[in-house]
């Protein structure tokens, strides 16, 4: 009898607040999660030395992406200059050319081809629509011309990591390895469309 009046306690306690609201705070014991300090920008904070509350990165702190290349990560070479191509070491972790590319053209397709289009021609939906409104500075360019055909591949890497004029970044949405490979496609679609001559492909096709 007593064992069971101690269920039907138990049972009571445990299902008794199912569904009932409270207005109350709830009970939490140790409460220092809750209340936190917090500052402003660039508000002073006594616990620091230099009093700074917006911490400076620790000396040598490496971001992630520069982990593995400061160059694959920038497009950049030592001397500051563009990398002149797609890293080869880079491809060959992908599995190899045509695996890099298709990576390439999946996200290029994504990310790019609304302005861009998928022949890189510039007459992606956003272009045309600027264009129909009246806003030329928001169209995007052909790659299919001389200079873009010729600018070094980490220029457009860096194009994609910076942005350019009125084109966003896309860094926030692309990691290192995708960039390039969007590059990687991007030349693709240049030699697609290039005269036999800039291609240096004499060959005419069967
Ligand atoms: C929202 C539309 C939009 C998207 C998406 C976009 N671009 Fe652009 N892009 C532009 C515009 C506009 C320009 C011309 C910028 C200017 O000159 O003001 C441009 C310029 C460029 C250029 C030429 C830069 C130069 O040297 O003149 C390259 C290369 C390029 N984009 C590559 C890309 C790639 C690769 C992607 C995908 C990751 C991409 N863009 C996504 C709008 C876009």
């Amino acid at each position: 009898m007593r064992a069971l009046l101690i269920t039907l306690a138990f049972a009571t306690l445990a299902t008794g607040c199912i569904g009932a609201e409270s207005g109350e705070p709830p009970v939490v014991g140790i409460r220092n999660m809750y209340n936190q300090p917090r500052y402003d920008t660039q508000e002073r904070q006594p616990f620091f030395a230099d009093q700074r509350s917006m911490r400076p990165g620790v000396e040598g702190t490496v971001s992630r992406e520069m982990e593995r290349s400061l160059t694959w990560a920038t497009g950049r070479a030592a001397d500051e200059g563009y990398v002149l191509e797609v890293p080869p070491r880079l491809i060959a972790a992908h599995g190899g050319n045509g695996a890099f590319l298709e990576r390439g053209r999946d996200r290029y397709d994504i990310f790019c081809a609304p302005c861009h289009s998928y022949s890189g021609d510039g007459k992606g939906m956003v272009s045309r629509r600027a264009a129909q409104l009246g806003a030329p500075g928001m169209v995007a360019p052909t790659f299919h011309d001389d200079r873009l055909r010729h600018v070094p591949d980490g220029q457009i890497f860096a194009t994609i990591t910076n942005g350019v004029r009125n084109m966003p970044s896309y860094a926030h949405n692309l990691p290192v390895d995708d960039r390039w490979a969007i590059v990687q496609y991007v030349r693709a679609l240049q030699l697609s469309q290039a005269p036999a001559s800039v291609a240096g492909n004499t060959e005419q096709p069967q």
